[in-house]
């Protein structure tokens, strides 16, 4: 089985971007080949500085590395690095109808966010279309946000196989429930365009953590804790027993907001710091990550090799 996932290099990543999709990506790392990478070409999409890009890129592989990502297990790679995904865009893009496009709601989305309306943003679910199909993956784990591109990636490769035989498989989005929508700070979905988000290694969480919004509700009030921010994320951090009495807490009355973030707060220390750490020795030997990427960049260019090689024969090239 094959299972790959991929995430922008677009800004910090959040824990959002954590829950969402790498630790899913770390939890499976020994049920199947795995692939993770940075989708660079993507970010093009919204940044615009070269240099920028260039930092950000590294970034999301030192985050990847510290949090979970074994490279002995798991291919780690830059997409521009496996240059083949875009001639692969092209060939299903040939196959796209506008209208499958056109009702994507990121895209929507991003305009509405004020982003430019370029063709980039627009081709954009064609581009992740073939970043799955090219490794003929089975299985993608992402946030709910991206099921949609998982349907057009879906209709993609059935398209392709009626019109050149069965070369694809059909891929499933790994959408656990637990995971599908983690919330920012304001309760809305985490999302670096909604500026509610907190960052993996954020140096300021203890503030952010302490400004999730919350009722107005006095400290003996008893409170419902299903559907609160600061519960739902506790339950991402905290052990089975933690959330139970965390939820015993807030039913009986006399614990307010602020011991739940604070008791937040403490469970993702627990679990960051040590990434943290780790991240602090990865930064210290820029060629070891270069070499690991480069690596990685072999891997996955001869794992799409021969479904290059067949699409090409197939369309008549
Ligand atoms: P953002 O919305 O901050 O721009 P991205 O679109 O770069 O995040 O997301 C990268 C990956 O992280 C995707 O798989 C996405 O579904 C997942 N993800 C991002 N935010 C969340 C969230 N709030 N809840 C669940 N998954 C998320
Ligand atoms: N579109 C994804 C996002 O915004 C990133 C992405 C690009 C991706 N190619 C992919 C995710 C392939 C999964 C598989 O988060």
């Amino acid at each position: 089985m094959r299972i790959l996932t991929g995430i922008q290099p677009s800004g910090k990543l959040h824990w959002g971007n954590y829950f969402g999709a790498m630790k899913n990506m770390f939890d499976l790392q020994d049920k199947g080949e795995e692939f993770m990478f940075i989708a660079n070409f993507h970010a093009m999409t919204t940044v615009r500085d070269g240099a920028t890009l260039r930092e950000s890129t590294r970034e999301v592989a030192l985050d990847y590395l510290a949090c979970g990502l074994d490279p002995a297990k798991t291919v780690v790679y830059r997409q521009s690095d496996v240059p083949e995904v875009q001639e692969l865009a092209w060939y299903l893009s040939c196959l796209t109808p506008m209208g499958l496009l056109e009702r994507c709601h990121s895209y929507k989305d991003k305009m509405a966010h004020g982003f430019d309306a370029t063709h980039g943003l627009f081709a954009y679910p064609v581009l992740m279309a073939a970043d799955i199909l090219i490794m003929q993956s089975d299985l993608v784990p992402v946030g709910k946000d991206q099921k949609q591109h998982l349907e057009v990636t879906r209709d993609l490769a059935i398209k392709f196989n009626n019109a050149y035989g069965e070369i694809f498989k059909i891929p499933d989005a790994y959408i656990p429930d637990t995971v599908a929508t983690i919330p920012g700070t304001d309760g809305q979905k985490m999302s670096k365009s909604y500026h509610n988000t907190i960052e993996l290694f954020d140096p300021s969480a203890k503030k952010k953590v302490m400004g999730i919004v919350t009722d107005s509700k006095t400290m003996e009030e008893p409170k419902e804790p299903e559907g609160n921010s600061i519960y739902e994320l506790y339950k991402l951090f905290a052990t089975p027993d933690e959330v139970a009495q965390m939820a015993a807490n807030f039913r009986a009355g006399n614990y307010g907001y602020g011991h739940a973030k604070k008791a937040l707060l403490e469970a993702y220390h627990r679990l960051f710091d040590p990434f943290k750490a780790k991240r602090e020795e990865l930064v210290k030997d820029p060629d070891a990550l270069e070499d690991i990427l480069r690596e990685g960049a072999k891997r996955a260019r001869a794992a799409a090799a021969p479904t290059m090689e067949k699409v090409r024969s197939a369309v008549g090239l």
